[in-house]
């Protein structure tokens, strides 16, 4: 499966862990719609963990959906979700068990591969627990990646092994199309901080057909979701969203869609923001930092057309950030000058030769288009 683009969507886990059903499915792929997500370019409807019965059925081997929390089977509901003009993802794992306990794909990749594809599956997230230790998580997600090409339908393939065993060097020749290169997000500064740069030197690994993918979004779960009490602020869902946007990764929300504050709404659909996530260059974003305050940060990423520019200020108090363009190779001598656009405000703060600065409140950031005029 070739994909040109990071997906774009919402996954069941970090709100509601096992807590999942048809209905609650089906009313968040309805506010896909009615809350502007798949005009903004969302796309999959992702099942995670604790879908399946405690055991295969005994006579034909295969996975079987829970039939309390999915009383009409996955078929149906793959079929809800694509009347909406929408995909279908749902979740395995390379062992004998799930991480959350449920039964994995262990030897029983082609038979579940082909299970998925008859159940009308667009996207497969495919998690690393509870491999026999004698076995090579790199072979384990090979098969998975040939039991796909050969099941007969377009699926994407979400490998999700928490960036154990340096994935990223060898991932792309599984077939994946995006790789998990963390371990789970929680839902407060600190983990999105820390995940976004541990990964600062590894999105050269990223690109079309195959994306790193820094989790699930925590935007708009505000403490209420189940990966953690804490919450974050409007400005650091601001931050966390920026920083997915700079790097190119997969969308995929985490919070109720169905309940969404205005703020997350209007975050999430940013379309200039959105366009920086989906452009077609996928290049990475290149980092700077304060010489003595590492919490102060900004990169700058080359768009198919133009630039990008975020100043991110990651210390508790609010600071001025300044981004000299010969860092970049912007020299004076080139004649050129940036003219900057606030993607938030849609405001253009003005042109300037050799450096710009401007003031970000503390755990905020701001972002501009950034183009050369002469
Ligand atoms: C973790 C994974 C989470 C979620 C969970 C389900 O390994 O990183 O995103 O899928 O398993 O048990």
């Amino acid at each position: 499966m070739i994909i040109k683009k990071p997906p774009m969507g919402w996954n069941t886990w970090n709100t509601f862990m096992g807590s999942i059903n048809e209905q609650m499915v089906k009313e968040s792929a309805d506010a896909f719609i009615s809350e502007g997500l798949r005009d903004a370019g969302y796309q999959y409807v992702v099942v995670d963990d604790c879908w399946s019965e405690q055991n295969r059925d005994p006579v034909t081997d295969r996975l079987v959906p829970n039939h309390e929390k999915f009383p009409n089977g996955m078929k149906a509901l793959s079929d809800y979700v694509h009347s909406l003009g929408l995909k279908f993802g749902m979740y395995s794992c390379i062992g004998v068990r799930t991480c959350a306990g449920y039964p994995g794909s262990f030897d029983r990749e082609f038979l579940d591969a082909e299970t998925f594809a008859s159940w009308g599956v667009d996207y497969l997230k495919y998690d690393g627990c509870y491999f026999p230790e004698t076995t090579d998580q790199e072979n384990m997600y090979h098969r998975m990646g040939v039991a796909l090409e050969n099941c007969g339908r377009d699926i994407v393939y979400a490998v999700c092994n928490g960036g154990e065993a340096d994935v990223w060097t060898w991932i792309r020749s599984t077939g994946a199309n995006m790789f998990r290169s963390t371990y789970d997000i929680m839902d407060n500064f600190r983990s999105y901080y820390d995940i976004a740069m541990s990964q600062k030197d590894k999105f050269c690994f990223s690109a079309p057909n195959c994306y790193n993918d820094i989790d699930m979004l925590t935007v708009g779960i505000y403490g209420n979701g189940k990966i953690g009490k804490l919450g974050c602020t409007d400005s650091e869902y601001r931050q966390q969203f920026v920083l997915w946007c700079m790097y190119n990764a997969p969308l995929m929300l985490g919070c109720d869609i169905r309940s969404m504050s205005a703020a997350t709404k209007a975050l999430v659909t940013n379309r200039d923001l959105i366009a920086i996530d989906q452009d077609d260059a996928a290049r990475p974003p290149i980092w700077f930092k304060h010489r003595w305050n590492e919490d102060l940060r900004w990169a700058f990423k080359h768009l198919s057309k133009g630039y990008a520019l975020a100043l991110y200020n990651f210390s508790d108090s609010d600071s001025k950030i300044q981004f000299l363009f010969d860092s970049v190779g912007i020299t004076v001598a080139s004649g050129l000058k940036a003219r900057l656009t606030d993607i938030f405000t849609g405001e253009c703060v003005g042109e300037f030769r050799d450096c710009f600065a401007a003031d970000v409140p503390r755990h905020d950031v701001k972002l501009y288009r950034f183009e050369l005029v002469k």
